[in-house]
């Protein structure tokens, strides 16, 4: 027997009834109405490379094209779509599981149909509204920070935007606008010549962006997968960038638009950071799935997992011989890379070999961290490195003997991202309440501290209007 609720869409279907909120006359917009009711019901299954039924309903033209058994839409004519008969036809049978599309959706997908199933032509789905304001009513946290190869510069990523700061605090910053709805990483190419971005819209697209900083114009803007990409960097030698993407690929991205982007599966969960090797051979990656890892760069192949915390990393950086990575377990733990990548080594011969647990071989503790850790920045040099996060305090340390060689107290936490210039005399620290402070090393006196975006005057302390 039909259950009330399906009689009722029947009915409502048959009689041509509108319901809720669609009224009879409304044009509807299949950007505003009929993509959100696809992307939410029917995506799981109807999306990627291998749809249900052979059917994509992610696209206009895929949706216009139909799956196995043909057409899906008959415009005009919601009677004779198969989409309308099987959402809501006597026996609706998709979605497979779970209960049928509501009534008001189905009479937007059907109204969608007797208006012609057009398309709209207001932004495309895939393109988020990216608004970057003239000043800003809050300043946007700052979730990365890379002084230039010369130390004169510091870049920012704010929010959808890179703002370059003099490094003495000075002057006006000059501001580059991305389509990135939050840009996740900036750095400088070892040459100076280039600025690279990267981020994305979550469930969008990741991007990269590089700019030439001689006139602060855009030569790259490319877009890689469906989601955020976060931290990575330049190769050594400028022609490359690898970045962590949320779907737990790691990409490698030539910065020629023509070559082709690589994508590394390595991870089980956002890969959050990736560092190169000096030598440009190897990445070492870490994820929000716990593991930091080696992978090399020719073949993308895995070449060894050499750590997995019990908690989400963050960050990770290599000078060559030690990787070094941190997260939310408030450890900073060394990775001595020659010894990690060795096969597995045995005590004792023939029947009584046995293999020794090998991680301890490999790796050198720091001291404890006072708070988890969210990033760890190294110097140009690669001797030096910052370790900042939910804590009041960035720690300098040297790699080689996991020395610290300097603390500065009292930032605003949380830190978001740090940042060191060449050798390590200068710290820059980004915040989640938007501020920049900039440090001078070793003595940690403090250079200046501001706001590196227009923030609209505020009356009293209240926000401005
Ligand atoms: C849980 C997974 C799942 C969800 C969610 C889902 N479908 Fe399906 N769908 C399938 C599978 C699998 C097939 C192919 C096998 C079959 O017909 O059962 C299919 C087949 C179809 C077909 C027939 C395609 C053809 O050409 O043969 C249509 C039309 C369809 N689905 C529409 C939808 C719509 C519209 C939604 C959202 C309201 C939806 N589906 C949600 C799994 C799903």
């Amino acid at each position: 027997m039909m259950s009330a609720p399906r009689l009722a869409i029947v009915l409502c279907s048959l009689v041509g009834f509108s319901a809720g909120a669609v009224s009879a006359a409304e044009p509807i917009s299949y950007r505003r109405q009929v993509w959100p009711i696809l992307k939410r019901h029917c995506w799981s299954c109807h999306s990627g490379k291998k749809p249900g039924g052979r059917l994509s309903l992610t696209t206009a033209e895929a949706i216009q094209r139909g799956g196995e058994s043909g057409r899906l839409l008959v415009p005009g004519k919601p009677e004779e779509s198969l989409l309308i008969e099987i959402t809501g036809g006597n026996e609706p049978s998709m979605p497979p599981k779970g209960p049928p599309l509501s009534s008001a959706k189905i009479e937007i997908l059907r109204r969608w149909i007797v208006q012609g199933a057009e398309v709209d032509k207001i932004a495309p789905p895939g393109e988020a509204r990216i608004v970057i304001p003239r000043e800003y009513t809050f300043p946007p946290a700052i979730t990365s920070t890379a002084f230039s190869p010369d130390g004169s510069r510091i870049a920012c990523a704010c929010r959808s935007e890179v703002v370059v700061v003099q490094a003495d605090g000075k002057g006006l910053p000059l501001r580059l606008p991305t389509r990135s709805d939050l840009i996740n990483h900036v750095e400088y190419s070892a040459d100076g010549k280039f600025l690279l971005a990267a981020g994305g819209t979550p469930s969008r697209y990741g991007e990269v962006c590089v700019f030439a900083v001689a006139d602060g114009k855009q030569v790259l803007a490319r877009r890689v997968g469906n989601d955020t990409l976060f931290r990575g960097g330049f190769s050594p030698d400028g022609t490359r960038v690898a970045l962590g993407g949320a779907d737990g690929a790691v990409y490698v991205i030539p910065l020629d638009a023509k070559a082709k982007v690589r994508r590394f599966e390595l991870h089980s969960d956002w890969v959050v950071d990736v560092a190169w090797t000096p030598d440009g051979k190897k990445l070492v990656t870490a994820g929000r799935d716990k593991a930091t890892k080696v992978a090399s760069v020719e073949t993308g192949k895995l070449l060894r997992t050499v750590d997995s915390s019990k908690e989400r990393m963050s960050s990770v950086v290599t000078d060559g011989v030690f990787a070094v990575s941190a997260g939310k377990a408030r450890t900073l733990i060394g990775y001595q890379l020659d010894v990690a990548l060795q096969n597995v080594s045995v005590t004792g011969a023939g029947n009584g070999a046995k293999p020794i647990t090998r991680r301890d071989q490999y790796t050198k503790n720091f001291e404890g961290q006072p708070g988890e850790v969210i990033d760890i920045a190294l110097s140009g040099n690669r001797k030096s490195i910052a370790v900042a996060g939910l804590s009041t305090e960035v720690r300098i340390y040297s790699i080689a003997d996991r020395k610290r060689t300097a603390i500065a107290t009292g930032v605003r936490a949380p830190v978001f991202s740090v940042a060191l210039n060449g050798d390590a005399t200068l710290l820059a620290v980004g915040g989640q309440d938007g501020q920049l402070e900039v440090y001078r090393l070793p003595k940690v006196q403090r250079v200046f501290s501001r706001i590196p975006v227009p923030v609209r005057k505020s009356v009293a302390g209240k926000p401005g209007r």
